[in-house]
């Protein structure tokens, strides 16, 4: 572990693990950083000022006000300062404040201001960690502010519980900050478009043709590839507010303008959307009215954007689809994957009501045009995005290799 010089900023919230912080403070500066520690107010409850100082060689921070003239503020001093800021241990109350962008103290005011990334190693007791509440508000730092969080392990807790809530050891604390951050980012460098939801094909002002999709797949694997490194353009029929491009379309149509005039630029593309194969021919400017009598509207198709594209990539572009049966799913999915020209799809059964459209899991089958097969049994849609987002570095690393032989 060699890492660059950084300047951490270290905050320190009201948690019996504060403690720990001493040696972890030491181990920064063994590893050659500035580390700069930010005291909240009843974090002083828990480590002493002297201490901190003289192992960080720096002043420790805890007042928001000073009488001092300043050429800048100091939470905005340490602010911009900052390349990693570190939240450890980060209580229930201040994760609850980080989330809602409460500034009453310095180190609420810093995270506010700071473009670094923001680290959270939340230490608390097992039902504080698993409330509803706390489990939102890490939510949101993940999805919404892009916060990387360092999970509390099991274990013997102060308070007397077993269980989930005790802080990741110090050793995990900096294999993330300075190991994981190189070697996770697999992605870095990579342009990849991801679709999610289901298309709108437009009957009249009001009403359209849809389908179930919720978007879950495709946005899970946004937030994945955008947290290995990738620069992330997501097109999606549902509105979602992230840390990365999100473009919002309604129909196939929109979805494919957006697709053609940005792909050319990209490494890769995951069409997860649910796309419509079918529009109404015309769709009509005024709400059409009730009348006694049957209507008939009449469709024609939308053009087959994976497989438009699947035609036309180029070598180093890598395309990947999506396949939603409800039988023969594994040579429904074979024949897309030939048809379409694309490097990967994933199947899976429409017709088991656990899993697909709206539900937080799935279960799928991954096959690539190498030949490779694999069953991924029930689990939660992040856990999939995961392992499609490492499926599509390995390609990466294939396409690579093959170049150099040539
Ligand atoms: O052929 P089928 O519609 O089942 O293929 C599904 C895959 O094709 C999905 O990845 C979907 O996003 C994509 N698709 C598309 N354009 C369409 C229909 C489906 O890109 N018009």
């Amino acid at each position: 572990m060699a890492p660059q010089p950084k300047n951490i900023i270290l905050g320190i919230s009201a948690g019996i693990a504060a403690y720990k912080m001493y040696d972890l403070v030491s181990d920064f500066k063994k590893l050659g950083h500035n580390v700069h520690v930010v005291l909240t107010q009843d974090g002083k409850h828990f480590v002493s000022e002297l201490p901190l100082k003289v192992l960080s060689s720096n002043p420790v921070h805890c007042e928001m006000f000073s009488h001092e003239i300043q050429a800048k503020p100091i939470h905005i001093e340490l602010a911009d300062l900052a390349d990693i800021i570190l939240i450890s241990p980060a209580t229930a109350d201040i994760i609850a404040k980080m989330a809602c962008g409460i500034c009453d103290e310095l180190i609420t005011n810093i995270l506010l201001a700071t473009k670094a990334q923001v680290y959270i190693a939340p230490a608390m007791n097992t039902n504080m960690w698993k409330h509803f509440t706390t489990q939102k508000n890490i939510e949101t730092l993940v999805t919404k502010l892009g916060y990387k969080i360092i999970p509390p392990e099991e274990g013997a807790l102060a308070c007397g519980y077993s269980g989930i809530g005790h802080i990741a050891s110090n050793e995990k604390i900096l294999k993330t900050l300075f190991v994981d951050e190189t070697i996770n980012k697999p992605l870095a460098g990579k342009k990849i478009i991801i679709t999610a939801g289901g298309t709108k094909e437009a009957i009249d002002p009001v009403r359209y043709i849809g389908n179930k999709s919720s978007g879950k797949m495709g946005l899970a694997i946004a937030d994945a590839a955008h947290n290995m490194g990738a620069d992330v353009i997501l097109v999606s029929t549902v509105s979602r507010d992230r840390n990365y491009q999100v473009i919002e379309v309604e129909s196939a149509q929109e979805m494919q303008e957006v697709i053609e005039s940005e792909f050319d630029k990209c490494d890769g593309l995951i069409m997860a959307a649910a796309v419509s194969d079918f529009r109404p021919i015309t769709a009509s400017k005024q709400k059409i009215k009730k009348k006694n009598e049957d209507i008939t509207i009449e469709l024609t198709r939308n053009p087959d954007i994976l497989e438009i594209l699947g035609r036309t990539k180029r070598e180093k572009q890598i395309i990947i689809g999506f396949s939603a049966e409800s039988e023969n799913i594994e040579k429904n999915a074979r024949e897309k994957l030939e048809k379409k020209k694309i490097d990967m799809i994933i199947a899976n059964d429409i017709s088991v009501p656990e899993i697909g459209f709206e539900s937080d899991e799935n279960e799928v089958i991954i096959l690539t045009r190498d030949g490779q097969r694999e069953v991924l049994q029930r689990r939660p849609k992040a856990q999939i995005a995961q392992h499609i987002c490492n499926k599509l570095v390995e390609i990466f690393q294939k396409t690579i290799k093959e170049a150099k032989k040539i």
